[in-house]
């Protein structure tokens, strides 16, 4: 296998002149990279003009430079594309501008802010680019898409239109290293490009289901992503994955229109598990509702944040140990940043011996990833009582009218405030 390969031509006139960090084995903090990566970038020449989409993380950029060198002048080269900002395609963005002073670099109006502070110059001259924007090399046109955060929010795409060629940046990439380049030829790097979806993509669902819309119409040939392969094999079916991968799958089991409410609790002694319980009856009791009651405990593996990606809302029971909630509560709440939360309903409880912190600190936590918490939480001390289990299903039942949007007027009597803020306090 070639380890080292020239720029590489993926049409006439149409190269791939990225580099390779196949030694890498964490990208960001948050990905495992197992088979490293590419940071790809490309050269496109036309008849009065030669464009380079993306360039490489600055650590690479002799890499890039020397393949850049293979197939262009500096001073042939009229148009730079960013797709985004972010420094792993950014970082040699700087150089090549001082290499090609006369260059006219393309961005979207969101990486505006994000070019001064990445490149800490005022002095780079650009021009911002949306959808319907093309620019014009001469007998090759490059036209732009703006396809917000997939994955930043600056993120846009690049069609070499008589080509059939999407620069797609991230989108549709993946960490996987293999000089041979193209998917068709390359090892099989499907877990890597679920992998990427899953952890980068994932959390815009909804951002990529409007990106697909924009972009799959297009008759393409060939998708050259940022990262990893080369698409070219197939393109239209990386797209289809999308689709899928995107798509909301909960409403097809329990029918359009029922709500959906998850109790999860973690227990000791029994005391939390009795008030989700009762949390879980008092949504029940709710038509249009359907409740799903978890225990924390040895539910490790379990795909939770699946079920919570298409849940409307969650609550969250934990004891009070050593003035915390417990580990597997934190688990779970850390691993929320995957998915989209901020437009579901949160709630809290637990049981408690002398200060129980926890159910507060589960509020703000959900409040800190963005979930309304209309309802203040329900705390017993150690065995709830039937008045605290009553408080329960109250709060069980009131989540499940916010949902159905099936509110009761209640009339709060000032006694029954006093109680609440006396066992609050
Ligand atoms: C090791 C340990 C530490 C505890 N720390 C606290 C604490 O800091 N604050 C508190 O209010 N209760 C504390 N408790 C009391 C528990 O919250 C209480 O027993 C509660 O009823 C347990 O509920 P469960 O049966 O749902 O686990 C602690 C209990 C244990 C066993
Ligand atoms: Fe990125
Ligand atoms: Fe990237």
């Amino acid at each position: 296998m070639k380890t080292m390969p020239d720029a590489t031509e993926i049409a006439p006139g149409i190269h791939w002149v990225g580099a390779l960090d196949p030694a890498l084995r964490e990208f960001d903090i948050i990905l495992r990279t197992a088979n490293g990566t590419t940071y790809n970038s490309y050269c496109v020449r036309g008849e009065h003009g030669v464009a380079v989409i993306d360039t490489v993380k600055a650590s690479h950029a002799d890499e890039f430079f020397a393949r850049l060198e293979q197939v262009a002048r500096y001073d042939e080269i009229t148009t730079i594309v960013l797709n985004h900002l972010e420094p792993d395609h950014s970082g040699a963005l700087p150089e090549l501008m001082r290499r090609a002073p006369q260059a006219k670099l393309y961005i979207s109006a969101k990486a505006q802010l994000m070019l001064k502070a990445l490149v800490q110059t005022d002095t780079l001259a650009f021009e911002v680019v949306q959808t319907g924007d093309a620019v014009d090399l001469g007998g090759r046109t490059l036209r732009f898409y703006s396809t917000p955060f997939l994955h930043w929010p600056d993120t846009q795409c690049t069609l070499a239109a008589e080509d059939g060629i999407l620069f797609s940046g991230d989108a549709f990439g993946c960490h996987f290293c293999d000089a041979r380049l193209f998917n068709d030829r390359v090892g099989d790097f499907r877990f890597s490009f679920e992998y990427y979806y899953q952890h980068i993509m994932r959390p815009f669902r909804e951002h990529v289901l409007e990106a697909l819309d924009l972009l799959a119409p297009l008759p393409l040939r060939v998708i050259a992503p940022a990262h990893g392969p080369v698409l070219r094999d197939a393109p239209q079916s990386y797209m289809q994955r999308y689709r899928q991968l995107a798509a909301p799958l909960l409403p097809n089991e329990i029918g359009a229109g029922t709500r959906s409410l998850l109790v999860f609790y973690i227990s000791s002694y029994g005391n939390t598990a009795r008030m989700a319980q009762a949390v879980a009856e008092g949504a029940e009791s709710e038509a249009g509702v359907r409740v799903s009651l978890y225990d924390l405990q040895s539910s490790a593996g379990l795909p939770f944040v699946d079920l919570i990606e298409e849940a409307d809302a969650l609550a969250i029971g934990s004891p009070t140990i050593n003035g915390d909630a417990v580990k597997p509560v934190w688990d779970l709440l850390s691993s929320l940043a995957v998915i989209k939360v901020c437009d579901k309903l949160g709630a809290a409880f637990g049981s408690y011996g002398w200060s129980g912190e926890a159910i507060n600190m589960i509020e703000d936590r959900l409040r800190g990833l963005k979930l309304r918490v209309p309802i203040k939480g329900v705390r017993a001390r150690l065995i709830p009582t039937e008045e605290e289990l009553a408080r329960c299903r109250d709060l069980g039942k009131q989540l499940a009218q916010h949902l159905t949007g099936n509110l009761e007027r209640r009339v709060i009597s000032m006694s029954e405030l006093l109680a609440q803020e006396s066992s609050h306090a």
